[in-house]
Order: C-alpha cells, then sequence, then structure tokens
C-alpha cells in the first residue's frame, strides 16, 4: 500500500540532475496522532506514533555554500540560493521549508556548508500527517550529519518548530517535529511538551492503527490554528498561570465570568485533552480499547464543540468510523483540524467493518472519497550512507 521507490532509482535521479551520485540519504517520518490535539504549545501531553511514511533527502556536500534543491514530486521545479546571502522567502512553496531551516540553523550561528540534495516523498500532503515537519527534520538531521552540528534529536525538532514559527509564519508546537525525530518503531510516544521528555507507549500487537484520510482540502488551517494559540494564550493569562498545562478545571470555572466563551471553551478543550492523554497512556499500556474508544470519542467531542477546529466532512467521517466500530474501537480527527484525516484504533476482526463502512458511507454523504492507510508506528530521524 505504501509506495516506496527503490533508493537506487533516486539515486541516479540525483546523478542525472548533478552529474555524481549522492553520499547519503536523510529520512524522517510523518506522524499520526492518537490523542492530545493542540496541547503541544500550551506546554501539555501529547500521544503521537511515526508513520512509515517518510519523506528521504538524498545529499552531497558541495564546496562552496550553494543550497541546489530537487524534487521528485515536482520534477519541473528546482530551489537554489547562496546561504551565505541573507535569507528571504522564495518563490516556491515547498523551497521555503528549505530556507527556513538553513535560515534558522545560521541565526543560531551553526556553520553550513553548500549541499546538492533531491527530495522524495511518500508522506500523504495536506492530510495531517505532517509531510513539512518530515521534510524540517530530514533537513535538521542532514546538517547535523554532514556538517557535524552536535545537536540532539530535540534540539533538530527545536530547529524545525523555529523554521515553521519564526519563517513560514505558522505558529506551530513541537509535536510533530519531536515525533518525526524521536519515533520508535511499534510504539506511541507520550512527549510532554513542557520537558520534551518522551515515553514509548508499546502499540499492543492486535491493535490496528488506522488512517482514514478525509481528503477534505484544508482551508484557513493557518491562520485558524493561530487564532486559537492566542485565545490559549489568553486565557492562560486571565487565569494567572504560565500556560494551559497549569491549569485546572477549577480554576477555569473560578475565572469564567473574566474569560471570553472562546477563551473558556479553547482552555476546557485543553485542560480535559491533557488529562486524556493521561489516561490513554494507561489504556494502552493495558490494551483497554474499550477505555481508549471512550477517550477518542470524548476528545473529538471536544475538538468539535470546545476547540472547534472541525468541519462538518470530517465530524461525519468520525461518526461513520465510531459507529461502526462501536466500543470495539475509537475513531477521532488527528492532527491541526479544518480537514485532515482520522485516526482509528481497532482490532484485525473489525478492520473489513470500518473500511466497508466508510467505502458505503463517506462518498455518498459528502462526495468526497477517502484513503485508508492501515499503518504500523515506524522510526524516527535517520541517515544512511549510500
Ligand atoms: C499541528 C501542529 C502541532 C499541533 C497539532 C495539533 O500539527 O504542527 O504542533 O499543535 O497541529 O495538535
Amino acid at each position: 500500500m505504501i509506495n516506496v521507490t527503490p533508493i537506487s532509482e533516486l539515486n541516479s535521479a540525483f546523478q542525472s540532475a548533478y552529474g555524481y551520485p549522492a553520499e547519503a540519504v536523510s529520512i524522517a517520518p510523518g506522524r499520526v496522532n492518537l490523542i492530545g490535539e493542540h496541547t503541544d504549545y500550551n506546554d501539555g501531553f501529547v500521544l503521537p506514533c511515526a508513520l512509515e511514511f517518510n519523506t528521504r533527502i538524498l545529499f552531497k556536500k558541495r564546496n562552496d555554500t550553494t543550497i541546489n534543491v530537487r524534487s521528485m514530486s515536482y520534477l519541473d521545479e528546482s530551489e537554489q540560493f547562496d546561504h551565505s546571502q541573507d535569507l528571504i522567502p522564495g518563490d516556491l512553496h515547498w523551497g521555503n521549508y528549505i530556507r527556513a531551516v538553513v535560515f534558522v540553523l545560521k541565526r543560531e550561528g551553526h556553520q553550513l556548508s553548500g549541499f546538492d540534495m533531491l527530495i522524495d516523498s511518500n508522506v500523504p500532503q495536506g492530510s495531517g500527517l505532517s509531510s513539512s515537519a518530515a521534510l524540517e527534520v530530514a533537513l535538521g538531521g542532514l546538517f547535523n550529519h554532514a556538517d557535524n552540528l552536535s545537536l540532539s534529536l530535540s534540539e533538530i525538532a527545536v530547529f524545525g518548530q523555529k523554521a515553521e514559527n519564526d519563517f513560514i509564519d505558522c505558529q506551530c508546537g513541537i509535536m510533530d517535529q519531536l515525533i518525526s525525530a524521536c519515533g520508535q518503531a511499534n510504539n506511541a510516544l507520550m512527549l510532554d511538551c513542557r520537558s520534551l521528555e518522551t515515553q514509548a507507549v508499546a502499540i499492543p500487537n492486535d491493535l490496528n492503527v488506522v488512517i482514514v484520510n478525509s481528503n477534505y482540502p484544508r482551508k484557513l488551517a493557518d491562520s485558524e490554528y493561530n487564532v486559537r494559540r492566542i485565545d490559549c494564550e489568553n486565557a492562560a493569562r486571565i487565569m494567572g498561570v504560565k500556560m494551559l498545562r497549569d491549569a485546572s478545571m477549577e480554576l477555569l470555572f473560578e475565572h469564567k465570568d473574566q474569560l471570553s466563551l472562546n477563551e473558556f471553551k479553547r482552555a476546557k478543550h485543553v485542560i480535559t485533552e491533557n488529562q486524556r492523554v493521561l489516561d490513554a497512556v494507561k489504556a494502552l499500556q493495558n490494551n483497554n480499547l474499550e477505555s481508549l474508544s471512550e477517550l477518542m470519542r470524548a476528545s473529538h467531542h471536544s475538538m468539535q464543540h470546545d476547540f472547534e477546529i472541525t468541519v462538518p466532512a470530517i465530524d461525519g467521517l468520525v461518526e461513520i468510523c465510531s459507529n461502526a466500530l462501536g466500543k470495539s474501537g475509537g475513531a477521532r480527527m488527528t492532527g491541526g483540524g479544518f480537514g485532515g484525516a482520522v485516526v482509528c484504533l481497532c482490532r484485525e476482526q473489525d478492520l473489513a467493518k470500518l473500511i466497508k463502512a466508510v467505502e458505503d458511507n463517506y462518498h455518498q454523504q459528502f462526495s468526497l472519497t477517502a484513503d485508508i492507510y492501515v499503518c504500523n508506528a515506524g522510526n524516527g530521524l535517520k541517515i544512511e550512507a549510500l
């Protein structure tokens, strides 16, 4: 189901583009978040796993300061810039992610070489599975390795996040980059987004992680995202805590009159969602699918009614999946919202029922066709010599 272009084929493409083969490849995955949405930038908890969908960047160091980049997804385009000059956004959307990572690394004083690069990715784009974080982490890993920057995995993740925050102007949290850097096969990771500590939580063998991509075009996602973040920060300030991580439902109700309705609802989502993540870790450790099912249902309900980041097609898709699985499986929207994908957890014997329910109902109700991926949790960033 996952298309992976053989590395030899990619290296031939690299050779045709640059006249010599690549020396190594940097590989970083997309992610799916099992639970804990919009908690990361509130210093809270999340429970994602890395996917086996990866962004791979083949590269070879140059002896100047030029960065040349080709992408297998945009064969008629190419990105090129000299990083000894001031970096400003260029014309290519994807090229700006390269500029962004170079910008933040250089701003911190790291000495970078020039590189020829070729990108190939099978992370579905625009579906909330973090294709951009995969690119940022693969790039950070590439520079770290080839220029001996001695960065830790979490430092590489933070550079990816800063690239988004300070160059792309998306005020995202740390979840996507941290799981892309640190992911472990067959495990979800509970991330403490304050300390950046990670705790591996094994995904039981008999539990399937299923991604149902709604293919609903994500609109307004970045601007609404930034507005949610401001509401959360305001709510924390009004309650007198550093971040919503530090607030309780008791404190929230004490301040209800001082908060706008939106601030109250956004904070309620974050406070309850943090607790759901902690509960979901226990449920996953105990392979308690009934409890996971309830937590995922409550998480989706909270995203729909309190954080207000879902759209009718996503709510409908979650309902189709939840109804098919009942108490023996869970379903919720995953990622930033306003479209994207739904994540389901279920047993093998319920897989066919789930797929049939999506095929029978989703297109009929929303005139869209979903893509369904049955996934394994994959590994995080790695560099391989070629
Ligand atoms: C996007 C952001 C993450 C996180 C999620 C919502 O994926 O990049 O930092 O905030 O949305 O949980």
